[in-house]
C-alpha cells in the first residue's frame, strides 16, 4: 500500500504544451507530451493528496483521483493556474508553456500568397514567474527547465529568477531523458544552493522524488 504520506495537502500540477493558434486550423506548439506531469499528478493523488492537474492538450488518461482542469493556450494555463494558485500547498509546474503566442489569431483560416509570410509574435505571461511574485508563506514551487545547452547554469538563474524552492533541470541531449520516454534523468536544484541528480529511472519514480524532496522542505520548515 502507498504512503498517504501527502494527505491533506493540496498539489497542483500542470503538464503538456500549450498550442497558440495563429487561425481557426493552425497553431504553434512543442514536442511534450505531458508524461512527467501526469506522473508526478498520478503519484501526488496516490499518495493522499487533494490533486488538480491543469493540462494542455495531451492523449494522456487523467490519472486516477486527479482533478483534471484542460487548457489550450498558454493565456488560458495563465488564467487557470492562477485562479487556484492561493490554496495550494504545492505547485508542480511541469507544462512546456510556449513563450510566444501569433500577436492576432485570424477568424478565417489564412490564405497562402506567392511570397514569403511572416508571422508577428506576442510574450506570453510567464507563469511560474508570476506563481513566484505571489508565493505565500509555506507554499512550494517547483519550476522545469529543459534545455540544449548550459543547462545548469539556466536552470540555477531561472530558480532564483522565479523564485522557486526546486527546479528539475532536463538535458534535451540525455540518453532517456526528454519528449516521449517513458525515463527520465534530470538535476534537481535547491534554493538553498544543493544539488542532486537521481540515477536514470522511470517518470513515476522520479515524479516520487520529485514529491518526497517537496515533501522534505516543507516538514524542515514545519
Ligand atoms: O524560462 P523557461 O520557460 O525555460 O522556464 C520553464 C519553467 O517555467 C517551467 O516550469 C514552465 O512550466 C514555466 N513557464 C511558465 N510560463 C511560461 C513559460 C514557462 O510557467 N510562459
Amino acid at each position: 500500500l502507498t504512503p498517504q504520506d501527502l494527505a491533506g495537502r493540496r498539489v497542483l500540477v500542470t503538464a503538456g504544451p500549450t498550442q497558440e493558434a495563429m487561425d481557426p486550423v493552425r497553431f504553434l506548439s512543442n514536442h511534450s507530451t505531458g508524461k512527467m506531469g501526469y506522473a508526478v499528478a498520478a503519484r501526488a493523488a496516490l499518495r493522499g493528496a487533494e490533486t488538480t492537474l491543469v493540462s494542455g492538450p495531451t492523449a494522456l488518461d487523467t490519472p486516477a483521483g486527479v482533478q483534471r482542469v484542460d487548457v489550450v493556450s498558454a493565456c488560458e494555463m495563465y488564467d487557470a493556474v492562477v485562479s487556484r494558485a492561493a490554496e495550494q500547498d504545492m505547485i508542480v509546474k511541469a507544462a512546456a508553456v510556449g513563450d510566444y503566442r501569433p500577436a492576432e489569431t485570424a477568424a478565417e483560416k489564412l490564405k497562402k500568397g506567392e511570397g514569403e509570410l511572416t508571422l508577428a509574435l506576442a510574450r506570453n505571461p510567464d507563469i511560474l514567474a508570476e506563481l513566484g511574485r505571489k508565493k505565500r508563506p509555506g507554499q512550494l514551487l517547483c519550476g522545469f527547465a529543459m534545455e540544449t545547452q548550459s543547462l545548469l547554469e539556466n536552470a540555477a538563474e531561472k530558480l532564483r529568477r522565479k523564485n522557486c524552492d526546486m527546479l528539475v533541470a532536463n538535458s534535451l541531449r540525455d540518453a532517456g531523458a526528454g519528449f516521449g520516454t517513458d525515463t527520465n534523468v534530470a538535476t534537481l536544484l535547491f534554493a538553498d544552493g544543493r544539488r542532486e541528480t537521481p540515477p536514470l529511472m522511470s517518470k513515476e519514480a522520479l515524479a516520487d522524488v520529485i514529491l518526497d524532496r517537496l515533501l522534505a522542505m516543507r516538514q524542515a520548515r514545519a
